[in-house]
């Protein structure tokens, strides 16, 4: 008996796994294990010799399995213990470093026209920018065979063959913004319609997608002195200094009298500077919201009168940040969208200045 222990509790105590136990578990206290054979030879002694040898054999059994079991708790211990070397982590460590997105400079100075017109009371209005060409020409008064539907080079939607419905266009301005909401609200009315808008054109100056942003006030009373208020209004809080404008008489088919608004600039030392200098940039134009317009929007013209003007958001930004080329706002390079655009958290707002 004192050979068994010693050969099963060496084993034991140097045995590398949990298979290895089972194997000599199965070998020492299994059924037909070396401790479990002698157990069975109790029947052939004597009874003298049962008492000494039966309670000795119970024993050894108990010793072993508790060896076993301390040995497989100690195993698993082992195990673990490895296991945390390995996987250990130290939150200590820094945060490895994110790049963190900007806010394209359209989408900036967006915010910034549209926070400069709130305060002065203009709601923002959308529509779409796939229109049927009555909202995009005819009910801003301009019919068919007028010139200006070929001059603004318009992307026209694909009809089948023999279908003669007028093919959607995608809209060549802003302006269509101005009969939908004159549909939805009625006058008086005091909106800006900032979007997308579309033409097949293509250089430094033009790209076939860019944004404009739509004004439009109708009321009782209103008149191009008001006009001429609000714009200057504008110019002065959105490039942060006292901005002289100059009206030039224009035409344009959905106002009268239109005219084009110049801003007032110096070109010293080969970069613009606004608000400054005698020299003039155009940037917008503008006018007394034509008869017709007022009626293809359901509004009475003999009661309801106002203003509109349309200008380009991607000048504007060009201008107020220094942006030379039009077409780097579209070509999605990140180095140019980093060095340009501004952190999401600077929103623009009149007391704060509008990133001036
Ligand atoms: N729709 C014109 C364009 O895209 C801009 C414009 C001019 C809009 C005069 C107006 C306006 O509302 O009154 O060139």
């Amino acid at each position: 008996m004192d050979e068994l222990r010693t050969k099963y509790l060496d084993a034991i105590a140097a045995a590398a796994d949990e298979a290895a136990l089972e194997e000599l578990r199965v070998q020492a206290v299994g059924k037909k294990g070396e401790v479990s054979l002698k157990m069975r030879e109790l029947g052939k002694m004597t009874p003298e010799e049962r008492q000494v040898a039966g309670p000795a054999l119970n024993a050894l059994k108990n010793e072993i399995n508790s060896a076993l079991a301390a040995k497989k708790v100690a195993l698993a211990d082992a195990a673990l213990d490895a296991r945390l070397a390995t996987e250990w982590l130290d939150v200590t460590l820094p945060a490895r470093n994110r790049r963190v997105g900007t806010i394209h400079p359209i989408s900036q100075v967006t915010e910034e026209v549209t926070a400069i017109f709130a305060d002065m009371g203009f709601a923002v209005a959308e529509g779409p920018q796939i229109e049927t060409d009555w909202y995009n020409f005819d009910a801003l008064n301009i019919p068919g065979h007028h010139p200006a539907r070929a001059e603004m080079d318009t992307f026209y939607t694909h009809r089948a063959e023999g279908d003669e419905r007028p093919p959607h266009v995608l809209r060549t301005h802003t302006s269509p913004v101005q009969i939908r909401s004159m549909e939805k609200t009625g006058a008086p009315i005091r909106i800006i319609c900032p979007g997308r808008v579309y033409r097949a054109d293509y250089d430094q100056t033009h790209t076939p997608m860019f944004h404009q942003v739509e004004g439009l006030a109708l009321g009782k009373d209103i008149s191009m002195a008001n006009l001429k208020w609000v714009l200057e209004e504008f110019f002065s809080a959105f490039f942060g200094t006292d901005v002289k404008t100059r009206f030039r008489a224009s035409h344009f088919p959905f106002t009268e009298p239109s005219a084009e608004v110049d801003i007032q600039c110096s070109w010293e030392g080969g970069t613009v500077k606004v608000g400054e200098g005698d020299d003039w940039l155009e940037v917008l134009g503008s006018g007394m919201v034509h008869p017709n317009v007022l009626k293809a929007g359901g509004i009475d013209p003999d009661e309801y009168q106002g203003f509109a003007f349309g200008m380009g958001i991607d000048r504007l930004a060009m201008l107020k940040y220094g942006i030379p080329d039009l077409r780097a706002f579209f070509d999605s390079d990140l180095r140019w969208l980093r060095h340009y655009g501004f952190a999401s958290l600077d929103q623009p707002t009149l007391h704060g200045g509008l990133n001036r």
